[in-house]
């Protein structure tokens, strides 16, 4: 049944009613809803339009090239936004997803399946941590690393510890406590309230130490290398005053490896470049090449504190994305991996550097392995088109900064491509 739309620019009056006998008492009694126009809606697409779509569709992928149902290949210097970081088509990928597909697909966590069991045990057997809990996203893994923070910190002094606190230019996803962790005001202010106990401080030592107050905050999170608040490599020396901060008034130090996590850093985690070892890591993006999956690993102290039924999700960890996370995890593990990530990653550093000297089209440069932020003299979404329409796919972090995230697996060819291809439309 056709739903009533009535439309005064720039908003269409969209009727929640949806059967005739809500429709008839609509008649009598209008309850409208204004929702803003999107380009998606204009485009005729039915997907709700929370994103603004490059006009391009993606048909395939082989490597770092995806191709276009315009029947052109594209450099990919996006991953899926750092989820690829084995590229398209990759052979252990389709093998673990083909063999994966054959056993059980889920079961739920009210039963044990070996897939999760091996991964967990992975995850452990190569980190800091004595325990995993696996869920379905970022956002996801940050909101499961709060409660339980809290749920640790709640047996500590008087029982008043709750508070999470994040940094300037944080990301940590976009439900209601993440949302309340991520400093971007665009993206919180339509949807406050936010959830409460959440508060985001400077990155200055002088303001964390009056906020990280030991009886009430419960965990301080932090992206070693902040991704969508335009790359920044955050000081090993910040990180470690961080941890003693931490560690001397009993709050959990967790870090959000989401993004710069599994490789991207050319370490396995982040954390291993600054020695410093935080009490909770997440855990999502490249973890099962493409599938979602969140992970948050934890230390036996916290680890103690969670009793059944504090936390849950459906779907976390089942049999098929755990095996395929699995297969994952051991590549982005294997040395000659790393090494490529680190050696590629200095020599994109020094090329950035080359072509800033030459156009003196970049303000800045800030970046560790495969992932750079580049602060460019225009606005970054002109720089993005362009590239798209020479066929580079590069993404932004904030309005001025490009953020490269190639595919771990790129080689230095490939990379040199992309960044003669970017060199070309700084403009
Ligand atoms: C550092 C970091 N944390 C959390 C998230 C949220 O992850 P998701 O989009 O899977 O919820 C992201 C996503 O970009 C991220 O980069």
């Amino acid at each position: 049944m056709a739903i009533p739309r009535f439309t005064t620019p720039p908003f269409t009056i969209k009727s929640v009613e949806t059967d005739a006998v809500t429709q008839a008492a609509a008649a009598v009694m209008p309850r409208p809803t204004l929702v803003p126009d999107t380009p998606a809606t204009a485009a005729g697409s039915a997907i709700l339009g929370t994103y603004k779509r490059a006009p391009v569709e993606f048909v395939g992928g082989e490597g770092v090239y995806l191709h276009g149902s315009d029947g052109r290949r594209y450099l990919d210097f996006v991953s899926g936004i750092a989820v690829n970081a084995l590229g398209y088509g990759d052979a252990t990928i389709r093998a673990a997803m083909h063999a994966a597909a054959d056993e059980l697909v889920h079961v739920s966590n009210l039963y044990t399946t070996a897939p999760g069991e091996r991964l967990a045990s992975w995850l452990t057997g190569h980190s800091f941590a004595d325990k995993v809990f696996f869920c379905n996203s970022g956002a996801e893994a940050n909101e499961g690393a709060f409660k339980f923070a809290r749920r640790w910190a709640r047996g500590i002094g008087s029982g008043t510890k709750h508070e999470i606190i994040s940094l300037r230019g944080a990301f940590h996803g976009r439900l209601f406590a993440t949302l309340a962790a991520t400093d971007r005001p665009a993206y919180r202010h339509p949807f406050r309230p936010l959830a409460p106990g959440v508060s985001v401080s400077e990155r200055d030592l002088g303001e964390l130490s009056a906020m990280l107050d030991a009886d009430t905050v419960a965990a301080l999170i932090v992206e070693p290398v902040q991704g969508e608040g335009g790359v920044r490599v955050l000081d090993p020396g910040f990180l470690r005053e961080l941890r003693a901060l931490t560690w001397e008034r009993q709050i959990a130090l967790v870090f959000d490896e989401i993004q710069c996590g599994l490789g991207r850093t050319g370490t396995l985690f982040a954390y291993e470049q600054s020695g410093v070892v935080p009490d909770m890591l997440t855990l999502a993006k490249p973890l099962a090449g493409g599938l979602p999956m969140g992970a948050v690993l934890m230390t036996n102290e916290i680890a103690e504190t969670i009793q059944p039924g504090d936390h849950g999700t459906t779907f976390g960890g089942g049999p098929f994305v755990a095996s395929v996370a699995l297969a994952v995890c051991e590549r982005l593990a294997d040395p000659a991996l790393l090494e490529a990530v680190t050696a590629n990653g200095a020599w994109m550093g020094e090329e950035i550097a080359a072509i800033g000297a030459r156009t003196g089209r970049i303000r800045q440069a800030r970046g560790i392995g495969m992932m750079w932020g580049l602060d460019v003299m225009q606005p970054a979404a002109p720089v993005i088109a362009r590239a798209l329409e020479a066929g580079l796919l590069v993404t932004s972090a904030g309005e001025y900064t490009v953020r490269l995230l190639p595919p771990l697996v790129a080689t230095r060819e490939e990379l040199r491509e992309g960044m003669g291809v970017l060199e070309g439309v700084l403009g």
